[in-house]
């Protein structure tokens, strides 16, 4: 197979950027140097468009095929890395102390730059391939930033993929799901007021402390007794403060933290408004009154079928396999970009690594040739050149 021979003869290459990348982590929208090798790379490949600065520190590159089909494809990939000490001892480890690219976005990066280099080499295809380098994904909501700047309209994005390596499973090897993927991680904080004063005269007060007990038993039953049993949902209570340290004061006002994963946008929507009106109504049923900060991060990723299929064809043709993979409650930022356009997102196999965010982790280079493969498989196959 042409595309992945080509792929294979410039494992060399990509891993010597790779492993820069690694050296040199960057994190969140700080990936100045990052970017600008990317840009840099990408104006040397030849792409007739490469416009930085988009969702502040992203970077796009446009490359055109051969016919006039007008059809355009956006390949996206992480470029950010995490404030963690690394351990791996590797002659290339991180030069920065407490930086490391420990989720392997620098892997994702050099395969999506080869990528690129095959693909405004050969252009042996009929459309328009948009390369997205983003920014941010550990949490900063890059991915949304370059979303936000319009990115899917200035470029005509039309679909749009994304890919992961994963640890654990034969390098290499790939593994997707149609729908719901990756988890919707948000955040909650519910301030209850009552009315403090002193421990011996409860007539006097609105014990702030029973209410937030109420409310937490009460939210107990979100869970359990509004989500649909056969869907996912997590609600944890994880901090309760107040502002009383004594043992004779009831407090005037107490805190409570915690979070919520879903797997289903109805379902997210449900837990909120539940919350929302469990925790007003049971403070308003005491007397008390409550300010609720709802923060939803990443929605929930959501694979669309019909790409998810493409995704799948295409990995078949490097691979020869592609095995259906698990629910990850775990977040990620190009969920935004699935909310605008079709696309797909699939793992790559890392072979037997320490799992993503330990300080021992390191991408696998031998995953090189399938995942460039793949992206370059991908676009031959959606816009095949007339012949
Ligand atoms: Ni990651």
């Amino acid at each position: 197979m042409p595309v992945r021979n080509r792929l294979a003869e410039m494992q060399k290459e990509i891993t010597e950027w790779r492993r820069d990348l690694h050296e040199n982590p960057e994190i969140l929208f700080d990936t100045h140097r990052t970017s600008a090798i990317v840009a840099e790379k990408l104006q040397g490949f030849g792409c007739d468009e490469v416009v930085t600065g988009i969702g502040r520190t992203g970077v796009v590159g446009v490359i055109k095929g051969k016919g006039g089909s007008g059809r355009v494809i956006g390949l996206r990939a992480d470029m950010d890395a995490l404030p963690i000490h690394e351990e791996t001892g590797l002659e290339y480890a991180s030069k920065t102390d407490g930086a490391m690219h420990a989720c392997g976005h620098d892997g994702h990066t050099a395969m999506l730059l080869g990528a690129a280099k095959y693909l405004s080499e050969t252009r042996n295809f009929d459309g328009t391939v948009v390369v997205i380098f983003q920014p941010a994904e550990e949490g900063g909501g890059g991915g949304k930033e370059m979303c936000d700047d319009g990115m899917m309209e200035r470029f005509g994005v039309q679909e749009v993929y994304g890919m992961h390596n994963w640890p654990g499973k034969p390098v290499g090897s790939f593994a997707i799901r149609s729908g719901a993927f990756f988890a919707a991680t948000d955040q909650f904080e519910i301030v209850i007021e009552g009315k403090g004063g002193h421990a011996a005269k409860p007539q006097e007060v609105v014990d702030t402390l029973v209410v937030t007990s109420h409310i937490i038993l009460a939210l107990q039953s979100v869970v359990s007794r509004n989500v649909d049993p056969v869907k996912q949902a997590v609600l944890s209570v994880t901090s309760a403060e107040s502002s009383s340290k004594a043992f004779n004061v009831i407090p005037q006002t107490a805190t409570l933290k915690g979070t919520v994963r879903t797997m289903a946008p109805e379902v997210r929507d449900l837990v909120e408004e539940r919350i929302t009106a469990i925790s007003k109504s049971t403070a308003e049923a005491f007397g008390a009154t409550v300010e609720i900060m709802y923060k939803r991060s990443y929605p929930v990723m959501v694979n669309h079928e019909t790409e998810t299929g493409y995704a799948i064809e295409a990995a078949k043709k490097v691979s020869g396999d592609c095995e259906e993979a698990p629910l990850v409650m775990g977040g990620e930022d190009f969920a935004f970009m699935l909310e605008e356009r079709p696309g797909a997102y699939i793992l790559v196999g890392n072979g037997d690594t320490a799992p993503v965010h330990h300080p021992k982790y390191n991408f696998n280079d031998d995953a090189i040739p399938a995942g460039a493969s793949w992206w370059a498989e991908l676009v031959e196959m959606r816009m095949p050149a007339a012949s």
